[in-house]
């Protein structure tokens, strides 16, 4: 099961349906515990992370269950406590817990989550943010210990627009007393869906989508209908796959206005792109053109989390890039098994590399150690001559519902083993 076999070469055709959205699943999962009565999440991927969410919530005093189409939540009896410390330290993404609990009940302990495979990951805005809106905040036999007696309103000024430290304060914010105000907020497509989830519930936010949001504390929130949008980086995965295999795809769903400068990539690398209502329909060239440089930025530039799946997609291309990563400092691991299949890529620096298109790649083993750079090697075995095998593939998992189904039905050679 923690392998996947890929017999590459084959030209992606079809129609690859995409899933909700994991980063603005886990947010709103972690919002119904601000809520009274049933909430129910329609388009809620089914994915480790999401199950990992599910048992946190459970153990907190939830009642979570799939049903036909969705996900239904009921916080009937919250009960601040300790949370499982496997399924904290497991998913970095726990974190907008943190916001939750401490609106809900309080107080919070919880596993300091750490740093991770991607980089160190520090909290310092999180905690920063929280202190600010009345949080006291110590550090007991290595868990994290929150207590607030009333949250209160707060201007919050963050040195970085860190999506999760944005989201945490949102979810203190609609229960606090007052006004709070968030300055260089992240205006990734996730906080808008977090808020248009709590407006339903009853919540008062206004400027999400900017860099400055308001939000009015204090009103009673009730569970609501909620449909999660679908995963622009997973769309972003499968287009960086119908390119890299010179293929000809229609991606169902595709969240198109949240994609612009990845659509833009897809031109500049020589790929025909068509937007419809219903999804996005890409036409690849043989062989990619590689742009000169590629640059990850904080939306709306181009998503650190697609910048593996460019670079696999680059990896047989014409010409050569810079790629600089400016989000996360250890984005780079996937160069190693790449270079194992014969890509041409130096390093300029721990955040930059070079990659030089090459004719051809050769299968090779190789192991995925985080779930996107874990996508990108499927697409480098997609386009390598004869079998690889990846392992460690239950860090895709975490993301992606079924990238074997979904692949296999654009006509891939891959199976689980
Ligand atoms: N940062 C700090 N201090 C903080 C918080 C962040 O220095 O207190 C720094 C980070 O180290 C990083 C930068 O700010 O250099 C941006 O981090 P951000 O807080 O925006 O990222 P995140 O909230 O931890 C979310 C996604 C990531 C995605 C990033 C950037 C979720 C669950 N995670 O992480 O998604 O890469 O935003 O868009 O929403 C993934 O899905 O694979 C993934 C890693």
């Amino acid at each position: 099961m923690d392998s996947i076999s890929i017999r590459g070469g084959v030209a992606l055709q079809g129609v690859v349906r995409i899933q909700g959205s994991k980063n603005a699943a886990l947010p709103v999962l972690a919002a119904t515990l601000l809520t009274e009565g049933i909430s129910h999440i329609a388009n809620c991927p089914r994915i480790v992370d999401v199950y990992n969410m599910i048992s946190l919530l459970e153990s907190l005093g939830c009642e979570a269950r799939f049903v036909a189409d969705g996900l239904s939540i009921n916080p009937c009896s919250i009960r601040c406590g300790a949370m499982p410390s496997d399924a904290v330290t497991g998913m970095r993404s726990s974190l907008c817990l943190l916001g939750a609990l401490l609106g809900s009940c309080g107080e919070v302990v919880m596993e300091h989550p750490g740093g991770c495979v991607i980089g160190q990951r520090p909290i310092n805005l999180h905690l920063d943010a929280l202190k600010s809106m009345g949080v006291d905040f110590e550090e007991k036999d290595g868990r994290l210990v929150g207590r607030t007696d009333r949250l209160r309103g707060a201007d919050i000024n963050l040195a970085i627009a860190s999506v999760g430290a944005t989201e945490n304060i949102i979810l203190a914010a609609v229960a606090a007393q007052g006004r709070t105000m968030i300055m260089n907020a992240a205006r990734e497509p996730e906080i808008e869906a977090l808020c248009d989830y709590l407006r339903r519930c009853g919540a008062d936010i206004e400027g999400d989508g900017t860099s400055r949001i308001i939000i009015h504390g204090g009103c009673r929130l009730s569970g609501a209908d909620y449909s999660i949008p679908a995963d622009r980086i997973v769309a972003g995965t499968y287009l960086f796959a119908c390119i890299a295999t010179g293929g000809n795809v229609f991606l169902k769903d595709a969240p198109c206005g949240q994609m612009r400068a990845v659509l833009l990539l897809a031109e500049r690398m020589g790929s025909h792109i068509d937007l419809s209502d219903s999804g996005i329909y890409v036409q690849s060239r043989l062989r990619p053109v590689i742009p000169s440089s590629l640059t990850t930025a904080p939306y709306p530039g181009f998503p650190t989390d697609l910048q593996s799946a460019a670079l696999a997609a680059m990896l047989r291309g014409d010409g050569s890039c810079i790629i600089e990563e400016n989000i996360f400092e250890n984005r780079f691991r996937v160069v190693e098994p790449f270079r194992q299949m014969g890509a041409d890529i130096e390093f300029l620096s721990s955040t930059s590399v070079k990659v030089r298109g090459v004719p051809e790649l050769e299968a090779a083993d190789v192991s995925a150690c985080e779930l996107r750079g874990g996508a990108a090697l499927i697409i480098g075995g997609l386009q390598a001559h004869g079998e690889s095998r990846i392992s460690g593939c239950s860090y895709i998992y975490r993301g992606y519902e079924n990238i074997c189904r979904d692949l296999r039905e654009l006509g891939a050679r891959i199976t689980i083993v």
